[in-house]
């Protein structure tokens, strides 16, 4: 059985499972109405209402199996728990465009993760064999991916680790002239460091920077966001047109072992050495229990 789970979704909330812990809590894009008996949804370890969590079962933190990876959940701020599953299949992308790249480059790729948070992509491309410069703004997080590569056995894999604003990175990693062969991004709707981040506002400009670091052909760029507004195709087309490289977007979505999806925002991708996005089949409906 996977670690990381969603049993159903609906009415505004998913029910997730996170290694032997049951999670509750809100989906705004769960507009559908639940596959699962109330009975099903009544007992869950950690439950996020009212602005927190309200504990079953759970302790403080505990370990989920992702792949070759084991990351750290803890009830987070915001409803998160450290690990956003529906990631899952960015991860795969990159572990193969990460070998593909350091097989035809004949040396590891350097590659650039920014708002890496947890650290799911950096690790991901560490354990592939790349030398990686993971950036997120906040200091817990950063200490949080650090812990998750020592978890991993990854602590002393090639990571530069930095608790810093990604626009102020780039643009002084721009005036170094330094190059990547490879970048991730996974922004968010609205941010902090080196004042606030809006993504409408500040996305293109940094996607722009990021051409001067990665070049026209880089081996691999992945983009993704969770905001309202961006879809597949338009995170697709903004890659086209700022980084100059074929890209095809696709749903972040998780399939519910009830039988419905949960659509939690989408990604793009593309690169020299990346392969195509494998598009994912909707599930025939598990029988209602
Ligand atoms: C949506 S989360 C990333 C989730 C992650 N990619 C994953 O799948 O596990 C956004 C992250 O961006 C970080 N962040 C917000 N504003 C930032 C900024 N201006 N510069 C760098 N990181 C920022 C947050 O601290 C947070 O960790």
């Amino acid at each position: 059985m996977p670690d990381l789970e969603l049993l159903d979704c609906g009415d505004g909330r998913r029910l997730e499972r996170f290694g032997r812990v049951l999670v509750d809590r809100p989906a705004p894009g769960a507009t559908m109405p639940r596959r699962l008996s109330a009975a099903d949804w009544a007992k869950p370890d950690l439950r996020w209402s009212k602005g927190g969590w309200v504990r079953g079962a759970a302790a403080d933190s505990w370990p989920v199996r992702v792949g070759d990876l084991t990351l750290e959940c803890r009830p987070a701020s915001g409803g998160q728990v450290g690990v956003f599953p529906e990631h899952a299949v960015t991860w795969a992308w990159l572990d193969a465009a990460v070998r593909t790249a350091a097989e035809r480059l004949e040396r590891p790729p350097e590659v650039l993760s920014l708002f890496a948070y947890t650290g799911g992509a950096t690790l991901t491309c560490a354990r592939a064999g790349a030398r990686v410069t993971h950036v997120d703004s906040s200091r817990p997080a950063v200490a949080w991916a650090r812990q998750n590569a020592a978890l991993s056995r990854l602590a002393e894999a090639p990571v530069r680790w930095l608790a810093e604003d990604a626009r102020a990175y780039v643009r002084r990693e721009r005036r170094r002239g330094r190059h990547y062969d490879g970048v991730i991004l996974d922004p968010p709707t609205y941010g902090h460091g080196d004042g606030a981040w809006q993504i409408d506002a500040d996305l293109p400009a940094l996607l722009d920077d990021l051409l001067a670091l990665c070049g026209a052909r880089p081996s691999l760029f992945l983009l993704s966001a969770h905001t309202l507004g961006y879809d597949g195709e338009r995170l697709a087309a903004m890659v086209r047109e700022h980084i100059g490289v074929g890209a095809d977007g696709a749903p972040l979505a998780l399939d519910s072992r009830a039988g419905n999806r949960l659509d939690l925002g989408a990604w793009a991708c593309g690169g020299v050495h990346g392969p195509k996005p494998v598009a994912r089949k909707r599930p025939s409906p598990a029988r209602r229990p």
